[in-house]
């Protein structure tokens, strides 16, 4: 009988290594394993955020310190982090320009609710280098995203949002739908929802220009959400010519754009949007932008900042909706000052970029090599390997070509071995404390799990 096959590997294969690589993991995490290895007391799930379950590890292993690019844990291992927490860290651990700035701000107040000297130098930073005049700070990339849909509904009177099938924008209701049979539904595992979000939402895959004009056509459409690339489930690139399409179709929709840059930021200091000359209405960047410090911005052009007076102008006053009380707090925007100034340099993203290239070469020579129809993506220093062929052209593909048993094999045994990528899909970061070093090391993890996934493949086709 014809074995089942993932990803070109035999099912049977993976889990083989995975049973072995569990039993390597226990091995090595003791200590974890006494403090952790049951659930933390005290926490639901034995974790005090649920998704910390969610990595390929039995149990998950305690972090002792982490800096740079290498984490240190309590059972003496290190760790050449590609995860940097999922891009938290996506300029190394505690770079020293913003442990710096945490340790002048710490003794002089932390959140007052009024600005400092640090919030007049961000607000210049952010104008000068994102390119759009008008920002608001929030503590996390949902929170921006949702205050900038509240914006766009509240300036154009519309009340849809339309987001591309497979998107992920962190936990904004309005994002939380997939296109089935040619319909909106519920995105599955959502929880506790008391509304039907689907009237208020429309959808389309990515790098499909008539569904989304045909979408458009209806006129309620308030502001398109877009990653420029979408980096949520397996990578997908635009299609040459999908965002000038983009811009034009919601242009002549009377529809706002927001970019959502907070995993594509990994493309350049101005992100994928200056790179590319993107024009979106409205922008938003979380996670690492102070550092690792929880911190987002949002932003937008002169003329939402206009509708957003006249609108303000004609409601009684009370409650945007918008905006919590620790946002843009002292200690917040002294380490995205930091950052700004310090960390997210040109020749930071220099060495990101050449390094994150090294390491999407070395992956698909891997690849090719052992004759395996996966294919390597990469935007800036984001890099991820897929096991399927590419290129992927929207959220659907990207959804189909996920091998999650394959893939959680291949994690742990790269985390055995030293290397830590991302739980949620096989994504590396590579930041500017990141070595030539740790790329060659990862390729060597990675080409010994590819050896031992693709032994004797011919025998079992
Ligand atoms: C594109 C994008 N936007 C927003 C978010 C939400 O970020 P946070 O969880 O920090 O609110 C995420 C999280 O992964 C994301 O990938």
């Amino acid at each position: 009988m014809k074995p089942d096959i993932i990803g070109g590997i035999p099912q049977q294969r993976i889990a083989e290594i995975f049973d072995a690589e569990c039993a390597s993991y226990a091995t090595l995490h003791p200590r974890s394993m006494q403090l952790a290895g049951h659930g933390i007391a005290g926490y639901y799930q034995g974790v005090p955020m649920h998704w910390m379950r969610d990595w390929s590890m039995p149990y998950p292993f305690v972090v002792e310190s982490a800096r740079g690019a290498v984490l240190h844990d309590v059972d003496g291992n290190d760790y050449a982090d590609f995860c940097l927490g999922d891009t938290g860290s996506m300029f190394g651990h505690s770079p020293p320009p913003v442990a710096e700035a945490i340790a002048r701000q710490a003794s002089r107040g932390l959140t007052y609710m009024l600005p400092t000297a640090d919030t007049i130098a961000v607000g210049r930073l952010l104008a000068e280098r994102f390119g759009l005049p008008q920002w608001q700070v929030a503590t996390t990339a949902t929170d921006a995203n949702r205050f900038a849909l509240r914006v766009a509904r509240a300036i154009t009177g519309r009340p849809r949002i339309l987001v591309f099938n497979g998107c992920y924008h962190g936990t904004v209701d309005e994002t939380f739908v997939r296109l089935v049979g040619g319909r909106a539904v519920h995105r599955p595992g959502l929880l506790g929802q008391a509304a039907d979000l689907t009237p208020l939402a429309r959808i389309v895959e990515f790098n499909d220009l008539p569904a989304l004009t045909a979408e458009l056509a209806h006129g309620d459409v308030a502001c398109v959400i877009a990653e420029p690339v979408m980096t949520n489930s397996c990578m997908v690139l635009p299609e040459p010519g999908f965002h000038a399409g983009l811009r034009r179709l919601t242009r002549a929709a009377g529809t706002l754009l927001l970019i959502d840059e907070t995993h594509t930021i990994s493309t350049g200091p101005g992100g994928y949007t200056r790179a590319h000359g993107l024009e979106p209405d409205l922008f938003v960047v979380g996670k690492p932008i102070a550092g690792g410090v929880p911190a987002s911005v949002w932003g937008f052009t002169d003329e939402v900042a206009r509708r957003l007076d006249e609108v303000r102008a004609a409601t009684p006053a009370g409650h945007s909706g918008m905006g919590t009380t620790l946002s843009a707090n002292a200690l917040a925007i002294a380490a995205m000052r930091a950052t700004l100034e310090h960390v997210m340099t040109d020749e930071a993203y220099a060495h990101m970029d050449a390094l994150a290239a090294r390491l999407a070469d070395g992956l698909t020579g891997i690849v090719r090599n052992y004759g395996l129809s996966w294919h390597v993506v990469r935007v800036g220093a984001r890099v991820e390997f897929v096991c399927a062929p590419g290129p992927l052209r929207n959220g659907s593909e990207a959804e189909a070509a996920h091998a999650p048993a394959l893939e959680q094999a291949i994690h742990l045994a790269l985390l055995n071995r030293g290397c830590l990528i991302a739980p949620f899909h096989n994504m590396m970061l590579v930041s500017p404390a990141t070595s030539a070093g740790q790329v060659d090391t990862l390729c060597a993890a990675f080409e010994g799990v590819v050896a031992s996934l693709a032994l004797d493949l011919a025998t079992w086709q």
